[in-house]
């Protein structure tokens, strides 16, 4: 009888991690939510310089806030990419609310299995593991002249066009690059 609640102590935590696994919400979340503060959005979408009719990629998009930003002020396209349905579902009911579903669209779906074709800008607020993950991802599907914008971490492997600092007591970097990256 020991041994079987000793085997069973043993096993709940794998178990719990498997169930966690096997769930959506969880696999493969490789950053957690946090929200891009808006004056540093703001920045980054002006240091995206983009042009309408252009198509911004979010990967790992959220609530959505930053496809809105981008398509009410610049007149892009905008795409988000995320794993957490219930994050998807919200930022398909902050895009129907805001009333631009025919620009902006969410993929439920894991960045590293998703191609940003026709990206003309990404952007990122990850980690920079993840980052590094989605690199040759990001060489081999975009264009010459295309920019990736990154909150606080740094793509590993490509020297940054320009990395600025935000003004305020909380300090957030923004490192931004151009396609094709210049290797470090
Ligand atoms: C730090 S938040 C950034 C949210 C938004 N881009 C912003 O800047 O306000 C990172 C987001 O990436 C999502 N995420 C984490 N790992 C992911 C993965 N492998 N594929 C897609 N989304 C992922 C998280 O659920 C979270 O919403």
């Amino acid at each position: 009888m020991r041994g079987v609640v000793l085997a069973a102590a043993l096993a709940a935590p794998w178990m719990a991690q498997n169930a966690l696994a096997q769930n959506s919400e969880y696999a493969n979340k490789l950053a957690p939510y946090v929200a891009s503060p808006t004056r540093v959005m703001d920045r980054m979408l002006e240091l995206a310089n983009m042009k309408p009719g252009e198509t911004l990629y979010d990967l790992g998009c959220g609530d959505g806030r930053i496809l809105i930003a981008a398509v009410e002020k610049y007149k892009v396209k905008a795409v988000g990419v995320e794993i957490s349905p219930r994050l998807v579902a919200r930022a398909k009911a902050a895009i129907a609310k805001a009333g631009v579903q025919d620009r902006a669209r969410v993929i439920q779906g894991d960045v590293l299995n998703t191609d940003p074709d026709g990206a003309d800008v990404v952007y990122l607020y990850l980690s920079t593991r993840l980052n590094e993950q989605l690199r040759p991802r990001l060489e081999a599907h975009l264009k010459p002249g295309a920019r990736v914008v990154s909150h606080d971490y740094p793509v590993p492997g490509w020297k940054p066009t320009k990395v600025e600092e935000t003004e305020g007591s909380q300090r957030h970097e923004i490192y931004l690059y151009e396609m094709p990256p210049v290797k470090q």
